[in-house]
C-alpha cells in the first residue's frame, strides 16, 4: 500500500465477513470510495475541528487551519518552533542503523540499532541544558526519525515525521535542539513507521537531573521485548545491578513496550515519580505492584538490605524478567505474591496544581471504540474516536494559554496508553471518583475498557502535538488525534515523496 502504508490489515476472513454484512446495511461502495486516503495530505486537512466549546468554532466546520481558519490570518510554521540557538551544553550523535540486535547473551533479532546498540546510548544530561543531537540515517531504509517522549519541547523538535518533520532518509541527518527544563526519566524513539521500528529497537532513554543530583545510586531499566523475548536494557532473563548494602536506590523503569508492564518488587518502595513529574509524599508500597503504561515511565525508591541480600524486581506477571539490585553476589528472594495495583488516584498528599482546572476555557470528549468500517478502502472492525474513524477525526483546536479538560473514555474492549506531545496533563477523576493523592501528571495515561478519565493541561507549548495510542500497532490502526494551536501550521505532510508514516 504505497502513499499511506501504516494500516495494517485484518486478517481476510474477519475482513471480508465485515464486508458482507456491511454489504447487507450499507451502501458499501460509498463509504469505500469516501474512505480511500490520497497519497498525500497534510494532518491539517484532516478530520474535523473540535473547538471544546471555546472561541473559533462559530459554526465553521471546514477544513481546520486552511487560510481561512478564523482568526488565525498569519500562521506561525512549525518550523519557527524551534529550541534556542547558541552553544551546546550537551552534543551528541546518533546512528541509526536497520541491522540484527544482539541481546545480551547472544540471540540475534532483526530490528533497529542506534550507534551500534538496542537500546541506543543513554542520554544524560541536568536540568537546564541545551542538548543537540544530531540524527544521522545509515540504513533505515523507510527513513527515521527521534521523538523525546515526555519531554515538552518547541514543537519543531518533537520529531513527528509528516507533522513537524520529513523522515530522515538512508544518507540524511536531522538536528535536534532543545534545552531540558524539567527533570525526570524521558525515552527517545523514531517517531516514522513507529510500530515497527520501535519494537525493532529504534529507542534510548534520555535522564534529565535536577541541579546538583547525578546518577549515584540509580538504576535504569528500559523494559523491552525483541522478537517475543522480553529483556531489560537488552538482557533476558535475570539482570543485576549493583548497590552496596543499605544504599538508598532510584529505580527508573520505563515500558518500551506496548502492553502494560507489571512492576513488582521484592521490598518496600515508594513511587518517586511518575513520566518525570514527582510524586508529592510518596509512602511506602507493599505487596503492591505497579502497572506502567506502554510508553510510561516509573521513579521507583528503596533500599538495599544491610544485610548482604538483594531486592528483586519482577518485571511482567509471567515471572521470567527481573532485575535484581544489590551486591554482587547477594540472594535475591523471590517477590512475594502481591494483593493488586498500586492506585495512583489515592497515592501521595494532594499539592496545588498552578492552575484551576474549573476555569476549563475548553471541554473535549476523547471516547475510544470499536467499529467496523473502511480505512483507505479496506474493511475491518477498527478504533473510533467519538465515533469516527481515521482520518475523519476530532483535531482538538486551541489557543495558547487556554485551561484544557478532556474526558478520556474507553469502550473498545483493550486497555489504551494514551499519549498527548509536548504537553503533562493532571488527572482529575476516573470513573466519577476525584483524584484525592498527589497531583498525578501523566504524558501517558492507561485508560482501560469501561473507564473514564477526567484530565486537565494548561495549552503552554504552541503547535501541533499528536495524541494517540502508545500501543503503537493501534496507532498505526487510526488511534490517532493531534491537538492543534490556533495560528500554528506545518508544511510537512503524511506520505509525499519523504515518504512520512508517523505511526
Ligand atoms: Cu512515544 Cu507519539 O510517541
Ligand atoms: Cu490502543
Amino acid at each position: 500500500m504505497s502513499g499511506r502504508g501504516t494500516l495494517r490489515r485484518p486478517s481476510r476472513v474477519v475482513a471480508l465477513g465485515i464486508a458482507a454484512s456491511l454489504a447487507l446495511t450499507v451502501p458499501v461502495g460509498v463509504l469505500w470510495a469516501r474512505s480511500l486516503l490520497p497519497d498525500t495530505y497534510s494532518v491539517m486537512e484532516m478530520g474535523y475541528p473540535d473547538w471544546g466549546g471555546g472561541p473559533g468554532g462559530s459554526g465553521h466546520q471546514a477544513h481546520v487551519l486552511g487560510e481561512d481558519t478564523p482568526g488565525s490570518p498569519a500562521a506561525t510554521s512549525v518550523t519557527e518552533l524551534t529550541g534556542p540557538a547558541g552553544r551546546p551544553d550537551v552534543a551528541v550523535t546518533l546512528v541509526a542503523r536497520q541491522e540484527p540486535v544482539t541481546l545480551v547473551g547472544g540471540r540475534t533479532v532483526a530490528g533497529y540499532t542506534i550507534n551500534h546498540t538496542s537500546p541506543g546510548p543513554l542520554l544524560r544530561i541536568g536540568q537546564g541544558d541545551l542538548l543537540e543531537v544530531t540524527l544521522v540515517n545509515e540504513s533505515v531504509a523507510d527513513g527515521t526519525t527521534l521523538h523525546w517522549h515526555g519531554v515538552d519541547l518547541p514543537n519543531a523538535e518533537d520529531g513527528v515525521a509528516g507533522v513537524t518533520q520529513d523522515a530522515v532518509p538512508v544518507g540524511g541527518r536531522h538536528v535536534y535542539r532543545f534545552v531540558a527544563e524539567d527533570p525526570g526519566t524521558y525515552w527517545y524513539h523514531s517517531h516514522q513507521v513507529s510500530h515497527a521500528q520501535v519494537r525493532g529497537g529504534l529507542f534510548g532513554l534520555l535522564v534529565v537531573d535536577p541541579p546538583g543530583r547525578r546518577d549515584d545510586g540509580d538504576v535504569v531499566a528500559a523494559v523491552h521485548t525483541y522478537d517475543g523475548q522480553r529483556t531489560v536494557g537488552g538482557a533476558p532473563g535475570e539482570s543485576r545491578a549493583l548497590a552496596e548494602p543499605g544504599a538508598t536506590v532510584r529505580l527508573r523503569v520505563v515500558n518500551t513496550d506496548n502492553a502494560p508492564l507489571d512492576v513488582t518488587v521484592g521490598t518496600s518502595f515508594r513511587v518517586l515519580a511518575v513520566d518525570a513529574r514527582d510524586v508529592v509524599g510518596p509512602e511506602d508500597v507493599e505487596g503492591r505492584a505497579l502497572r506502567l503504561a506502554g510508553g510510561g515511565r516509573a521513579d521507583l525508591g528503596f533500599v538495599v538490605p544491610a544485610d548482604g541480600s538483594a531486592v528483586r524486581i519482577q518485571l511482567g506477571q509471567d515471572g521470567l524478567t527481573s532485575l535484581v539490585v544489590g551486591p554482587d553476589d547477594g540472594a535475591a528472594p523471590e517477590v512475594g505474591r502481591v494483593e493488586g495495583l498500586l492506585d495512583l488516584l489515592s497515592y501521595g498528599s494532594p499539592a496545588p496544581l498552578g492552575f484551576d482546572p474549573e476555569a476549563a476555557d475548553r471541554r473535549f470528549d476523547y471516547s475510544i471504540g470499536r467499529r467496523p468500517g473502511f480505512i483507505d478502502g479496506i474493511p475491518g472492525l477498527y478504533w473510533s474516536i467519538n465515533g469516527q474513524l481515521f482520518p475523519d477525526v476530532p483535531m482538538f483546536m486551541v489557543a495558547e494559554g487556554d485551561v484544557v479538560r478532556m474526558t478520556l473514555e474507553n469502550h473498545s474492549g483493550e486497555v489504551h496508553p494514551m499519549h498527548l506531545h509536548g504537553h503533562h496533563a493532571v488527572v482529575l477523576s476516573r470513573n466519577g471518583e476525584p483524584a484525592s493523592g498527589s497531583p498525578w501528571w501523566v504524558d501517558t495515561l492507561d485508560v482501560a475498557s469501561g473507564d473514564s478519565y477526567e484530565i486537565a493541561f494548561v495549552a503552554d507549548n504552541p503547535g501541533i502535538w499528536m495524541d494517540h495510542c502508545h500501543n503503537l500497532p493501534h496507532a498505526a490502526e487510526g488511534l490517532v488525534a493531534h491537538l492543534a494551536y490556533v495560528g500554528v501550521s506545518t508544511p510537512y505532510r503524511i506520505g509525499g515523496p519523504a515518504g512520512n508514516e508517523p505511526e
